[in-house]
């Protein structure tokens, strides 16, 4: 069973249906409301245990009803919460989510993710040294984020940074990156580079291995012992909701990259195709016996 740990965010996801965007200032009628369970963070660490491995999440929550909610659903997945705070001056980070067409837009508001500390990190030294794999984005504050990947790289254990919300990193910090998961936007922002650049042309400039997803076209990615990107194509199904797609394909990525890369990004493609079959970002995510099934039904992509 791999073992992997999760450093980042646990957000409270308040979802909205609505027909489309509305514009600046238009006040549309949606068709429904929900609360989800989310956070890049958590969201990795729920597609990662309900594929079989073993998580510990290092995060923080609020002592609030919220909290005590996606407290709860995370240890119903089986996840060691035992690195994750519950601090008493401070809310749980929700989400506010519209979902028109499938398509999504997203408001985070931080609160408890932003007092995610360095210091935790340190304390979950004992699981990243253990761990198979390790997943950090960039939801909490960027200095847990670089004390996750120096940590990481001290202790040779693989981590995989995906750097969602987009925002441009320090150069070195991707030295210390095993693999890189953004999306085209992701690339350049991280990479200080124009949006419209070609994204295999920014593949290459990128210090690190890379793989990045396209949504629906699947992936592509590049080992560092590669000169060429390689592409991984999408799996066609119905999509109900696409957030978390990214996520679970972190997930399923870090679960399965000891099956070689090829292997873990076909799988995770297809368990990102899976997660947005159903609304909300966990809504979605595949067991194990799923992902098997479904995998064996497209032999040919
Ligand atoms: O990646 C999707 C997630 O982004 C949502 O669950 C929301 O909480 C935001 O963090």
């Amino acid at each position: 069973m791999p073992r992997i740990v999760v450093v980042g965010s646990i957000n409270m996801d308040l979802v909205t249906l609505a027909p489309r965007f509305p514009g600046p200032g238009e006040t549309l009628l949606g068709s429904r409301f929900l609360t989800a369970h989310g956070g890049k963070g958590a969201n990795q660490a729920v597609a990662a245990a309900r594929l079989g491995a073993e998580v510990t999440m290092v995060g923080a929550l609020g002592r609030d009803a919220f909290g005590d909610q996606m407290h709860a659903g995370l240890a119903h997945e089986g996840i060691d919460l035992s690195h994750v705070a519950r601090l008493d001056d401070e809310g749980s980070g929700t989400a506010s989510i519209t979902v028109a067409a499938g398509e999504n837009q997203i408001i985070v508001v931080p609160a408890a993710n932003a007092c995610v500390t360095p210091a935790q990190v340190e304390d979950a030294r004992e699981a990243i040294a253990q761990a198979d794999a390790v997943l950090v984005q960039l939801e909490i504050p960027l200095d847990a984020v670089e004390a996750t990947l120096r940590l990481a790289r001290r202790l040779e254990v693989p981590v995989i940074l995906n750097p969602a919300p987009a925002q441009r990193l320090p150069g070195d910090w991707l030295k210390l990156v095993s693999y890189l998961t953004p999306n085209q936007h992701e690339l350049a922002t991280v990479l200080d580079q124009g949006a419209h650049a070609d994204f295999r042309e920014l593949m290459r400039r990128a210090p690190c291995p890379v793989v990045l997803t396209r949504g629906g076209e699947g992936a592509w990615y590049r080992d560092s012992a590669r000169s060429e990107p390689m592409h991984q194509s999408g799996f066609a199904v119905d999509v109900v909701d696409t957030t978390g797609a990214g996520d679970t394909f972190n997930g399923a990525l870090a679960v399965f990259l000891r099956q070689g890369l090829p292997q873990a990004v076909r799988k995770a493609c297809a368990a990102a195709a899976l997660s947005v079959t159903r609304l909300g970002a966990q809504g979605g995510m595949p067991r194990q016996s799923e992902l098997d099934a479904f995998i064996a039904g497209r032999s040919g992509t």
